[in-house]
Parts: C-alpha cells; structure tokens; sequence
C-alpha cells in the first residue's frame, strides 16, 4: 500500500494505474476509519482494480462553532486497517496541500443541500461538494462510494456528479451499525457513557417510522410525531435537531409518504451531533 500526502503524488499513482487499464475505485473518508468506512473500502475491492482512500478532516465543511478542533485522529491506525481492507494507495493531504492562499473557488449544489442537514449547517455540503470534486479531480475515479449513514450528501454527491458530468459512478454502500443499532460514527467516541447508553434510541425510532408506515400510515406529521415523541421518551439525553420526512429526489419535505421516502434525523448529546436515517419504499 502506498501512502502519499500531495497531489502530483496522488495523481501520478491513480495515472499509473489506469495507464495499467485498470478501474480505479476511489473512497474519501476523513479518518478515524471504523466498519462504515471499511465496508466502503472492501465493497471496492470487489468491484475496481485499485483502491483509492482519502483521509482528509475537510475545514471548510465545518461551521464555526462546530467540532473541527475535536474531530477524532489517529492515521497510524488508520494506515493499519486500510492495509488490512487491501487498499492500494492512501491519500492524506494538509489542509494546506488542498487549500492554497488563494482558493476561491465553490461548488454549490442549489435546492437538495437546503433542507434536514443543510438548514442547521448552511456551509456544510459547499465544502462537502467541493472537497469532493477536488479529489475527483485529484484521483480519477471510475467509481465512488458513499455511505446510506450519510443519505443527504449522497443524493447530493450524486446530482453533483451528473449536473457536473464528472464520469464517477456513485455507489451508495448501507449503514453499518454498532450491535445495539447505534449507527457507527467518528463521532461516537465524543459520547458521555450515559448518552452511548441512549443513542441506539434514534435506530429505534427510525424503526417505530418504519412500522408504522408499513401499518398503512401515510401522514408525515403523524410518523414525525411518533419518532420524536419516542426520542424524547427513550434518550431524554437527546436534543432533537430535525426529524424529517422528505422525497428522494429534491430532498424537500413532505406531507404524505408516497414512492421513495427518506426518513432523516439529527440530534444532539451535548455537543456531539448524530444523524441516522432510512428510505423506505412506499407503496
Ligand atoms: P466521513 O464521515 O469520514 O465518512 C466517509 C464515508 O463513510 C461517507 O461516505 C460516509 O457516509 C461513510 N460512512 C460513515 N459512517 C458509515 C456507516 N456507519 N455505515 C456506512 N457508511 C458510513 O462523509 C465524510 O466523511 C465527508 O463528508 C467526506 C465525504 C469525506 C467529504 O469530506
């Protein structure tokens, strides 16, 4: 496994590989690696030649007040389990390495990145959107992998890259989750043990949506109701950000669940914000 932290140095090793004509398979991460990001990583394996993983802690997806100083680190293990998951080459760039002095530049994807994740954190998904691009750009990719965990900036990764005609196709891998459900997360280290203890509550609450649309219920407000009264109940350590109901397409809420739905929530335990989801189809 090779390890590189520029990018002439990335670009030269993924140039190599296709030059070999083999498929490259490309999975950004910003470390901290658990089972989520490594099932992205062996997914790839089954389906490219050469295995990209980016390990980068994006600044400018973070909001002022968020948790950028706190966010999780340790690359030597990282490095570790990427070996073990049979990736090919790791890039770890310095925030300087991918933002020089004079960056101006911004991808924005309009509408999808306004609602769920994007009204809380209004500069989030530009610099989700625009890293992304920059390490299309960097490793050239046939495929990309995402994770469900994570289902907004997928839909908006993926409107990004057809609107854009990148040439990436994105795979979109499910939630791994802890035993308990809890969905794995970098973040779940920051859990005081009394809120671990509660978070697998959002699993459950997704859930109890679940059921209840599967009941025949398809009025959203009633599910909203039903998931952030079962919050409330069963992880009183939670705040709850959002709970939200919203079509697959535009990500904008809605009032009665037909075709694909994505059932989304945040919440907070302290600082430490978790979100979890699940797409149900509605027939
Ligand atoms: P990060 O949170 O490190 O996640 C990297 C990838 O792993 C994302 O595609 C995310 O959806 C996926 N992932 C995280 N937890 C998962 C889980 N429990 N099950 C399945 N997949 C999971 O998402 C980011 O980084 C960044 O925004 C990034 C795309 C790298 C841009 O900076």
């Amino acid at each position: 496994m090779e390890v590189v932290v520029t990018k002439p140095a990335a670009r030269a090793a993924v140039e190599a590989a296709r030059f070999a004509t083999k498929t490259v398979g490309i999975v950004p991460t910003m470390g901290y690696l658990h089972e989520g990001h490594l099932s992205l990583a062996r997914q790839a394996r089954t389906e490219d030649d050469f295995v990209v993983l980016t390990i980068f802690v994006n600044p400018t997806q973070f909001g002022p007040s968020e948790d950028l100083a706190r966010y999780p680190r340790d690359l030597e293990r990282d490095l570790t389990l990427c070996r073990e998951a049979g990736v090919d080459l790791v890039f770890s760039p310095s925030n300087e390495e991918m933002y020089g002095p004079d960056f101006a530049t911004w991808v924005t994807v309009e509408g999808l990145t306004e609602g769920l994740c994007g009204q809380a954190r209004p500069t989030h998904f530009r610099g989700v959107t625009t890293v992304v691009s920059k390490l299309f750009g960097i490793c050239r990719a046939h495929r990309a992998y995402f994770g469900q965990k994570d289902a907004q900036q997928a839909f908006v990764i993926r409107r990004m890259t057809e609107d854009l005609d990148l040439g990436v196709e994105i795979v979109v891998c499910p939630t791994v989750r802890e035993p308990d459900g809890l969905a794995m997360s970098s973040r779940n280290v920051n859990l005081s043990p009394e809120a671990r203890v509660q978070a697998p509550a959002l699993y459950r609450a997704l859930q109890v949506a679940e059921q209840m649309v599967r009941a025949g219920e398809r009025d959203a407000a009633r599910v909203r109701a039903a998931v952030e009264e079962f919050i409330s109940i069963q992880a009183p350590l939670g705040r709850i950000d959002y709970v939200e109901i919203a079509d697959t397409r535009l990500i904008r809420p809605i009032a009665r669940l037909e075709g694909q739905v994505l059932v989304a929530l945040a919440v907070f335990f302290g600082d430490t914000r978790l979100i979890d989801n699940v797409i149900l189809q509605v027939s």
